[in-house]
């Protein structure tokens, strides 16, 4: 028995031995055409990785004309990590809500920065930090072009998105909530929009309420819209749950919100890698997301502030770079982003997120989202054929939406032994535990599940293999009882 630190989750492999036979069954996964090598297993490593010199092919730019059969055959050249073994077999990545990979671009935007042009920010008049400065503030521009913000001075680059979300906790939470204001939130939300709230709550008397589930398993938008009064200040709302995979009218509920004076802060850290989000046509008071789910580096994520809300909010840290003048016995405040930005930031990181961006909008949101909702179909249908498997969220229809993920139970398989085995009889990497989603695993009645979750690199053929390598799991599960 063990338990993983970041899950929280008991993890119960069944005491025997695995014997590596089962992914030779499968069929070839994956066409050679379009840039894929195959490697022979390494004796010693369990992991062979692409070399430099096979990466050197790579195509960096997303060309249409190179799109012979999908956008995942066109584009999974462009992520050398997926051309690798695990544990003999093929990889195949599906735990994408977790964190997505990064294409070559990426990866040598952030080389190109720490090879020629590594400085500090906004600190240096040399050469070399002029340039840092102009890069990070042109990723931040390429961001707030992206979700379409007025200006790039809404745009606040943070370490993830879940130090935006306790950035508006502490700084404009514990200066505009009173006793008995109430805060709306879902049972839905991740635990970075959860948890930053009841601090907030219990240093303020603030009051949270939770919006349950419907029975189709989608927040309960209707219970939202009774919940909202005069003495609502704050909707705190995921665009797309990264458990249920449920996507929610959010131009709506912020409608509904602003008309009895509530601001709306937007989860939107299972969106924003994957559709279009336009902060104004939302009409979003903030907004938040992670560059590591968007094929960007991690340590760098970003809250998106209307300025005139931004403009009235205290600091959240202090240090270098936010201030403007300091006193031994006060300070001044540098005007928004810089007063959110305190110390060094991950600079070489931003940059790379503009790569990022400049990435996903060579291809297009639209098209990605295109893709990714024939993939969810695909998905969901192609998992129903797994014997005694339970899908959480909703069905999909041509009015129900879903994201590319499942998350799934499989009568008497731990989520856990699903995943392990799948690891390491298949190479296919996908997600147990509670995906930091306890409340709402605990509505369903389960302590974890097990998650798939597609990006626009994933392949029919992906799906296909995953659905093979599962039933292989079951088979393997249900020959010892
Ligand atoms: C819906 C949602 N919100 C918030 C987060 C937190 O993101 P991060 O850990 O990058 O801060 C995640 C990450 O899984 C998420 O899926």
């Amino acid at each position: 028995m063990m338990t993983t630190a970041a899950e929280g989750v008991v993890f119960k492999f069944p005491s025997f031995k695995i014997i590596k036979t089962a992914n030779r069954s499968l069929p070839n996964r994956q066409s050679i055409r379009f840039g894929f090598r195959r490697f022979s297993s390494s004796s010693s490593s369990s992991l062979s990785v692409v070399s430099a010199s096979a990466s050197s092919s790579i195509v960096n730019d997303y060309d249409p004309k190179l799109e012979p059969v999908s956008l995942g055959h066109a584009t999974r050249p462009h992520f050398p990590i997926l051309h690798q073994e695990v544990n003999g077999s093929k990889l195949i990545y599906l735990d994408n809500a977790a964190t997505s990979q990064k294409p070559t671009a990426v990866l040598k935007a952030l080389q190109n920065y720490y090879e020629a042009y590594n400085s500090n920010v906004h600190r240096g008049i040399h050469s070399l930090s002029a340039k840092a400065t102009n890069e990070y503030e042109l990723a931040r521009k390429k961001l707030a072009t992206f979700i379409n913000a007025s200006d790039s001075s809404e745009i606040v680059f943070t370490r993830n998105a879940t130090e935006a979300i306790n950035l508006v906790a502490y700084s404009w939470g514990l200066s505009n909530l009173n006793p008995d204001d109430e805060i709306v939130v879902t049972i839905a939300e991740h635990h970075s929009a959860i948890v930053p709230w009841q601090i907030v709550a219990q240093k303020t008397g603030a009051i949270l309420k939770f919006v349950n589930l419907t029975p189709d398993e989608v927040p309960d938008t209707a219970q939202l819209k009774e919940m909202l009064s005069r003495k609502t200040k704050l909707v705190v709302i995921h665009h797309i749950s990264n458990m249920l995979a449920s996507v929610l009218p959010i131009a709506e509920i912020i409608e509904w919100s602003h008309n009895i004076g509530a601001k709306v802060l937007v989860d939107a850290c299972q969106s924003v890698p994957h559709m279009v989000v336009d902060v104004r046509s939302l009409n979003a008071d903030f907004l938040v997301a992670s560059s590591h789910k968007m094929c960007g580096p991690t340590g760098v994520g970003f809250l998106y502030g209307k300025s005139e809300l931004l403009s009235a909010m205290s600091p959240f840290l202090g240090g270098g770079e936010m201030i403007s003048d300091v006193y031994l016995d006060h300070s001044t405040y540098a005007e928004p982003p810089s007063r959110f930005e305190a110390g060094t930031p991950a600079i070489g990181e931003a940059i790379g997120l503009g790569a990022a961006i400049d990435y996903l909008s060579g291809i297009g949101m639209q098209k990605i989202h295109d893709y990714e909702v024939e993939l969810s179909n695909y998905l969901y249908e192609s998992l129903l054929s797994v014997p005694g498997i339970r899908i959480y969220g909703p069905v999909p229809s041509q009015t129900v939406p879903r994201a590319a993920l499942c998350s799934f139970n499989i009568d008497d398989i731990h989520p856990t032994d699903i995943a392990t085995f799948l690891d390491q009889q298949h190479g296919v990497a996908i997600r147990s535990g509670h995906h930091c989603a306890q409340p709402l695993h605990r509505y369903l009645g389960v302590n974890a599940s097990a998650r798939a979750s597609l990006h626009f690199y994933n392949t029919k053929e992906d799906v296909d293999n995953f659905v093979l390598a599962l039933k292989d799991t079951v088979s393997f599960f249900s020959s010892f009882k």
